[in-house]
């Protein structure tokens, strides 16, 4: 709850857009409108019908799991190092959108010892997770296709891993100087798993179309994530099952098929990781 009373002032109402401050166990705005902050310290911050629920329960135990594991360390560090070194020397928060369990947040967090970060999601399974993944994190249920319950100018940072994202919302919310680091996997990220287990593979003009989509940014850094990983049965499992495919797939078919690979697997890991800056300061 500290975390969550110390970025309110950075967040607004999202019925009518009005400033939020705590009243016990929830968030009130001058016109009424009260959210309740869940027994787990997150607060649904959606006004009117949640048209996105997120990732399920069984999805969001297997991301946790994975990550856990350390498979993505590289990618997190990577997250931190650049946040870090790109963000403007202001008090702005940390915005993970789509941020999941809060996983990479964390990382940013302990990289940026004076800022608080904020991990907008849609799924109360990973929000559950996120609002108590690092002291200095708050977690807000949100739908990021929706007018973000976000100040204008209230972040130095936003973190998009792996999630969907509105850039216009991503450019109203950075501050001065802010920057935005996106992290997207490349065609051949976890690839022999789609071709061992069966799943759905990436667009290969991913990186063309997150180029258009952040034109209106100029790009700072642009990293690749690439390495070898080995994984054992569990954790192709959990990597599956973590992902789009896992929603065609029953849990017995995902088992069967793992069950018929060598173990461990050879898996790539490659993710590109940019940094792009608002031209608006
Ligand atoms: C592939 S996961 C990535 C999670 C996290 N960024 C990470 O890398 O660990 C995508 C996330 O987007 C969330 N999500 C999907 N649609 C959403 C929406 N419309 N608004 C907010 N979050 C959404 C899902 O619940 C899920 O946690
Ligand atoms: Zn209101």
């Amino acid at each position: 709850m500290a975390a969550l009373d110390a970025v309110v002032d950075r967040l607004c109402c999202p019925v009518c857009r009005g400033s939020l401050r705590p009243d016990g166990r929830r968030l009130l705005c001058p016109a009424g409108h009260a959210f309740d902050i869940a027994r787990q310290g997150y607060v649904n911050l959606v006004g009117g019908h949640r048209r996105h629920h997120g990732d399920d329960a069984r999805m969001v135990t297997a991301r946790e799991r994975f990550l856990g594991a350390g498979h993505y360390g590289p990618l997190s560090s990577t997250l931190a190092e650049l946040a870090a070194a790109h963000a403007p020397a202001d008090d702005g928060i940390v915005v993970d959108l789509a941020g999941g369990t809060g996983h990479h947040l964390s990382a940013v967090l302990d990289a940026s010892p004076h800022r608080y970060g904020l991990c907008v999601e849609a799924s109360t399974h990973a929000l559950r997770r996120a609002a108590k993944v690092h002291p200095r994190a708050a977690a807000i249920g949100a739908d990021v296709w929706a007018p973000l319950p976000v100040r204008s100018g209230a972040a130095a940072v936003v973190l998009s891993v792996f999630g969907p994202r509105d850039v216009g919302e991503i450019e109203r919310i950075l501050g001065p100087w802010g920057v935005v680091v996106v992290a997207t996997p490349l065609p051949g990220h976890l690839a022999e798993l789609g071709r061992l287990v069966g799943g759905i593979g990436i667009d290969p003009r991913k990186p063309e179309r997150l180029a258009a989509s952040f034109r209106r940014f100029e790009r700072l850094a642009l990293h690749q994530v690439t390495r070898r990983i080995a994984l054992g049965h569990g954790d192709v499992h959990a990597a599956m099952a973590m992902g789009p495919s896992a929603r065609h797939l029953t849990d017995d078919d995902l088992a069967r098929a793992i069950a018929r690979i060598p173990e461990p697997v050879d898996v790539t890991v490659a993710v590109d990781v940019s940094v792009h800056r608002s031209q608006r300061h």
